[in-house]
């Protein structure tokens, strides 16, 4: 799926009043943002907006409250940081679409900035009802679309609200969509797709559309398991999707008829239970014996990975290579980034555990593009329409 968007540039926004949607929803641990990647990553649409007097309306989602109010998924902590970041207050309103915050939408004066509340406080948020959407719509005069994080729900404010304003996308959703849609239609080669995580039923649309696409596929973390099966190997008790061997199969078949170079972990690291401290050991081998789990990929195949991480054009990262939150199943997530890292090939890393692993080895630097959205970017992969830019006037 290709986009060719109107953005924040191509409106007359000065002296405006501006909705922009964004992902504010960042990870937090007792009240503390744990990674304000989220909200350092949309200051150059507020800041630009901010230079052309416009009148600020933000708003985004936080967790899941299920249209309830739940103080501890309040916006409050985010508008504290955008107001450090940007060296001016943010007010925060008491809801998303209350009189009160109609009140103060409708004060807001040049360059001023205003956080709504949660907007899934409210369940007709993520049942994209259009008098929400519409009510949200009449405090402002344009909308921006800056939560690429966001853009695969069609929710009221990421997508219902485009119908009744002029609707374009921010900086950040220009740039997700510019760097990852580049590495899709026309990548520097070779073109080496990664995929990990625990579920190849999560994965098959990207898998399919990235075989089309890569030179060399490889798999990790979780989702190997189904491949071994699948391939006759044993996989003791690790997680396998026994109704998707035969799915593996044809992947597998469709990537060799395709010329693409299909790896898979050679050796893996296995413990006795789903458990951080469970007895390990490295098993030589893709046949993981009775009563044992793989939950790592082995130094083998993290050299394996790595070769073939060198020399890479690209390289799209999505998806960690074992537990890598637990220490002794993190090896091989960690080696796969620091190859990545080292590559020098345009890297772009999905959002999630990949994003978290590259940035806590501090290689986020050494990265061409690491994706805001988690479930975004993998759609995006996947080739899937993303509501939230679908929505947006074309150029
Ligand atoms: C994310 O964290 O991936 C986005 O903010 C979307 O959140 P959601 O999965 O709760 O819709």
């Amino acid at each position: 799926m290709t986009y060719n968007k109107k953005t924040v540039e191509d409106i007359d926004v000065a002296g405006k009043k501006i909705l922009v949607r964004c992902d504010f929803n960042v990870p937090l641990k007792d009240g503390v943002i744990t990674s304000d990647k989220r909200i350092v990553e949309a200051l150059p649409t507020i800041k630009y907006l901010m230079e052309k007097n416009a009148k600020i309306i933000l708003c985004s989602h936080m967790g899941k409250p299920k249209g309830e109010v739940v103080p501890s998924l309040s916006l409050a902590p985010v508008a504290k940081r955008l107001a450090e970041l940007l060296g001016v207050e943010v007010k925060l309103a008491p809801d998303t679409i209350g009189e009160e915050t109609k009140a103060m939408a409708a004060a807001l004066k040049e360059g001023e900035i205003l956080l709504l509340e949660n907007t899934r406080f409210d369940k007709r948020e993520t049942k994209n009802d259009p008098e929400f959407a519409k009510e949200l719509a009449s405090m402002a005069e344009i909308f921006v679309s800056d939560a690429f994080g966001a853009v695969h729900r069609a929710h009221a404010s990421t997508a219902g609200v485009a119908a009744y304003l002029p609707a374009v996308c921010g900086f950040l959703i220009q740039k997700e969509i510019s760097v990852m849609g580049k590495a899709l239609t026309e990548p520097a080669r070779p073109f080496v797709a990664i995929l990990g995580g625990a579920k190849v039923s999560d994965k098959i649309g990207v898998i399919n559309n990235l075989i089309d696409k890569c030179d060399t596929l490889i798999i990790g973390g979780g989702m190997a398991y189904t491949f071994f099966r699948a391939l006759g190997s044993t996989v003791g008790t690790s997680i396998c999707e026994n109704d998707k061997l035969d799915l593996a199969r044809e992947m597998m078949d469709k990537a060799r008829a395709k010329g693409v170079n299909f790896i898979i972990p050679v050796d893996n690291v296995i413990g006795r239970e789903y458990k951080e401290d469970t007895t390990c050991m490295t098993i030589y081998s893709d046949a993981i014996p009775d009563g044992w789990m793989g939950l790592d990929i082995g130094p083998v195949s993290q050299e394996l990975f790595a070769k073939s991480i060198e020399g890479a054009g690209t390289v799209v990262w999505n998806g960690p290579m074992g537990v890598s939150e637990w220490k002794n199943f993190a090896a091989g997530t960690e080696s796969v980034a620091r190859a990545v890292a080292m590559s020098g090939a345009i890297s772009i890393i999905g959002g999630g555990d990949s994003a978290a692993a590259v940035e806590k080895l501090g290689f986020a630097d050494k990265m061409t593009h690491i994706s805001t959205g988690g479930g975004a970017s993998l759609e995006f992969l996947e080739g899937l329409e993303l509501p939230g830019i679908a929505c947006l006037m074309d150029k």
